[in-house]
């Protein structure tokens, strides 16, 4: 069995984002066991950086079931709308809770991340080629430093809610998505 992890980012209920990302998931390699986690609501708790007073403790509450679920997850699918360029706040919020973890004694954060696999689902209104591209380049660097493989990326256009399920290419895409790693 492979567990699967998906983390939608959408800060809109019922968005793109979420759409595109099930029309990927309804096509998971056999044996996959799929887990849903909303970074989005309830909002994660505001990450401060404190690492050179060594301050960062053990996740509670929501960041703890994230905690849990993402060192449980084999496979970690991060499903955001782009905005400004990059990954949607609540994505960006749980990668900064990670650097907290790194720090956390007893976690061994780090040591549990190397060697599970991270994939991208984007949404984007920007229909222009290559406005993806600084998105997937983070999420590619992010992998590689974390010693993670990355899976691939799947990139969709729309604006307002349900438009990308007009969008065939990446519908198509998203069939044969997670059945294709890159690695
Ligand atoms: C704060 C914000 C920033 C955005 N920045 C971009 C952007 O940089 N490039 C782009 O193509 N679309 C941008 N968009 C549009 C969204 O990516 C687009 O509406 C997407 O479909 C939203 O996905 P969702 O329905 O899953 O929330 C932005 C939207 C918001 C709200």
């Amino acid at each position: 069995m492979t567990r699967w992890l998906f983390l939608p980012c959408s800060t809109r209920a019922g968005g793109n984002t979420l759409a595109l990302a099930r029309a990927a998931a309804a096509h998971l390699p056999a044996g996959a066991e799929a887990e849903w986690f909303d970074l989005a609501a309830p909002p994660l708790p505001r990450f401060a950086d404190l690492r050179a007073c060594g301050g960062h403790e053990a996740p509670v509450g929501r960041l703890a079931e994230l905690a849990r679920a993402t060192l449980e997850a084999d496979e970690l699918v991060i499903a955001s709308p782009i905005y400004w360029y990059g990954l949607a706040g609540p994505g960006h919020e749980m990668l900064d809770h990670w650097s907290g973890w790194f720090e956390v004694p007893g976690m061994e954060f780090a040591a549990q991340m190397r060697g599970k696999r991270l994939w991208l689902i984007s949404v984007r209104a920007d229909a222009t080629p290559g406005a993806q591209a600084p998105l997937e380049d983070a999420l590619r660097r992010t992998a590689q430093w974390m010693g993670m493989r990355f899976g691939g990326a799947l990139h969709g256009v729309g604006d307002a809610p349900g438009d990308v399920l007009n969008d065939t290419e990446a519908l198509a895409q998203a069939r044969r998505f997670f059945t294709t790693p890159e690695a």
